[in-house]
This record gives C-alpha cells, sequence and structure tokens, in this order.
C-alpha cells in the first residue's frame, strides 16, 4: 500500500476524532487533476454521484451506475496523498438488502482503493449501516435532503422544518447508533442541524445546514464558477471559472478565425542539416 501513498491518507477513526474539533473540510472530486488540486486542502474527497449531473450532463443522480463510479473513483485515487477518499453507493446498488449494500460497497471500495462509502437514508437504512461497519466498510451517512430519493421527496426541498425535525434528527440517531463515523446533513434548517451536531457523536458535515456542523461539504465546480445551470441558495462562489474559461475560449475561436494563432512561437522550423 505504501506505494500508492494510501497509507498515508486520513482514515475514518482520524475523522471520527475530529468531532467536535478544528471543522473538517469536504469537497466532491471527480478527476485526477481535480483530487490533485482539492487533496492538500480537504480533509475528505467525495467522489460525489452529483457526477451524473456535473459531468455528464444526467438529470438527476438516479441515472448513475456502479460502472460511472468505479472508473470515477479510479481517477481519483490517483490524485490523492493526503486526504481521505470516500465514494457514494449510486441508487439501487444498496436499497433492497445488507448483502446486496455489502457486495456493492466491498466492490467499490476494492476496485478504487476508496477508504469508505456514503449512502442516503436514515432510520431505514440503520440495519444496513451496522451490518456494514461490521464487516470492515466504513459508512458516511446522508441524511435530511437525499437527492436519490428526489422523486419521492417531490424535489430539492428543505427536509426537517416544524413538525417533520423530529423525524430528521431520529434518521440522524439511528445511523450514528448504527455505526456510521460521520453524516452528512443536507437542506436542513440551522437550528436543526446544531441541535444534530449536539446529539450525535460522529461529525456532521453539512452542505445547506449550519456552521455549528462539523464540517462543510459542496460540489467543487459550484464553488468554482464550473457547474452552472443553477446556483443553490447554499453554495458560495469563491471563482468564476466558468465565465473564465467561456472569454478564453472565444478569444482562441476568435485567433483561429483571423490566423493569429498559431503564431511564430508555436511553430517548428526546418531541422538543422545533419553534419
Ligand atoms: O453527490 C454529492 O456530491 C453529494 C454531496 C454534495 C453531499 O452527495
Amino acid at each position: 500500500m505504501s506505494a500508492t501513498g494510501i497509507d498515508k491518507r486520513l482514515s475514518p477513526p482520524d475523522i471520527l476524532a475530529r468531532k467536535g474539533d478544528v471543522p473538517l473540510v469536504v469537497l466532491t472530486a471527480y478527476t485526477t487533476p481535480g483530487a490533485r488540486l482539492i487533496d492538500p486542502h480537504c480533509d475528505i474527497a467525495l467522489v460525489g454521484d452529483s457526477v451524473g449531473m456535473v459531468l455528464h450532463g444526467l438529470p438527476s443522480t438516479l441515472f448513475v451506475t456502479m460502472e460511472m463510479m468505479i472508473l470515477h473513483g479510479q481517477a481519483v485515487a490517483r490524485g490523492l496523498s493526503h486526504a481521505m477518499m470516500v465514494i457514494d453507493m449510486p441508487f439501487s446498488s444498496y436499497e433492497e438488502g445488507r448483502e446486496q449494500a455489502f457486495r456493492n460497497a466491498a466492490r467499490l471500495m476494492r476496485d478504487t482503493g476508496a477508504s469508505a462509502v456514503k449512502l442516503e437514508g436514515g432510520e431505514h437504512m440503520a440495519d444496513t449501516i451496522r451490518f456494514l461497519t461490521q464487516r470492515g466498510i466504513p459508512v458516511m451517512a446522508h441524511v435530511g435532503l437525499t437527492p436519490q430519493a428526489v422523486n419521492t421527496l417531490g424535489g430539492y426541498r428543505v427536509q426537517g422544518r416544524g413538525n417533520d425535525s423530529g423525524r430528521v434528527r431520529n434518521d440522524a440517531v439511528a445511523v450514528a447508533e448504527a455505526g456510521a463515523f460521520s453524516v452528512v446533513l443536507e437542506k436542513v434548517p440551522a437550528a436543526l442541524a446544531g441541535e444534530i451536531t449536539r446529539a450525535v457523536a460522529i461529525p456532521t458535515i453539512g452542505i445547506g445546514a449550519s456552521a455549528d456542523c462539523d464540517g462543510q461539504v459542496l460540489v467543487v465546480d459550484d464553488i468554482l464558477g464550473l457547474f452552472t445551470p443553477f446556483k443553490p441558495k447554499f453554495v458560495k462562489r469563491y471563482a468564476e471559472l466558468g465565465l473564465e474559461a467561456d472569454r478564453a475560449i472565444a478569444t482562441y475561436a476568435a485567433e483561429v478565425r483571423a490566423r493569429s494563432f498559431p503564431a511564430a512561437e508555436h511553430l517548428f522550423g526546418e531541422a538543422p542539416p545533419a553534419k
């Protein structure tokens, strides 16, 4: 393992030990260059199933396959030497039962070198999470807005408002008690996210949740301004690389049409005569 640097990466116990400490920094990664960019700055690189929408133009994460996750996971692994790699279990790869979940989680870890899997769902996934964690598969859970359930939830809505807060709280407590080493809280009211963070013994990773969470996760293309179809309220743009790329490509196109590219410095002359 040392030849790959895998054993220098943070591990699930390292992440668990960060409960209540300096906030955990988590970003998505889908490619080797993307992983190299985030690795020095992040504690966790998440190979999210958002890859389907961000890189493949799919309408939701429901269309993402095991094969896509494995291909992107292998690419990300080549770019990491510090951050822990967590890989999403795609829709329909774990919901049938704990044996199916084990088989596919083990395949994701074996084929990519990920240290853990992430799966969506609260109380109803607790038995599966217990089964996996007792068999060597660390699990990051994901409750609140679970995008793979977009059809049953009726859209990408905030979860846990008003009377619904108990359901989301119970989900987080159930996955923590089942052995998850951390839990993503997506799109839940800030006060509830803070309350859950104080109630569970594992780190909470917020996305549209609260600065009180034990860490934050965002889609890297969102913060760089590369994924432009829409910008959720919880995203902060730290750069506008999409606009910058548009400017660069437009300039290239104009220079090609004007024959000002390539210029002399980009061209090769005759080889000097052999002596
Ligand atoms: O797929 C993903 O990128 C995610 C995070 C943004 C939480 O699940």
